[in-house]
């Protein structure tokens, strides 16, 4: 009998646990409290973006080094829908996976708060 009831309890723990992804999905796992251009914004750029958009010839002819260039950028109207993979952009990183959705909050958080140089 006692093995019968942890038996009763092991299956409904099985459909618990099938059922929890979907029930509680993962919380974005993102801090965004004190979004800075300087330890959020540029250290995606490099990571993700520079290796095609720098130097004299940069891809696309959009270079993506410093500040100034990233605002310029933004401004120009083409970064967010690139980089947010929307109809009638070009999907960017180009080639690679679409940045996490950490990245992508924290670029937005940024530039709402008016692209300060910080
Ligand atoms: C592998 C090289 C490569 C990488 C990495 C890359 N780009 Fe690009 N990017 C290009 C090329 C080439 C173009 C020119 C348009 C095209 O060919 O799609 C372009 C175009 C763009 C445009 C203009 C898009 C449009 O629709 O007008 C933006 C904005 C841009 N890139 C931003 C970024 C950002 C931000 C990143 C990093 C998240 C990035 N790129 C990573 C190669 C790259």
């Amino acid at each position: 009998m006692i093995s019968l009831a942890m038996a009763v309890l092991l299956l409904l723990q099985a459909c618990y646990n099938d059922n929890y992804q979907d029930l509680y999905p993962q919380p974005l796992n993102c801090d965004t409290t004190n979004v800075t251009f300087g330890k959020n914004v540029l250290p995606i750029i490099t990571s993700n973006c520079t290796r095609c958009h720098s130097g004299a010839v940069p891809l696309g002819n959009i270079s993506l080094e410093n500040y100034n260039d990233v605002v310029a950028s933004v401004n120009g109207g083409r970064f967010m829908g690139s980089i947010k993979h929307e109809q009638g952009y070009s999907a960017m990183p180009k080639g690679g996976g679409k940045l996490s959705d950490c990245d992508i909050k924290h670029i937005e958080i940024w530039v709402a708060s008016g692209m300060p140089n910080n």
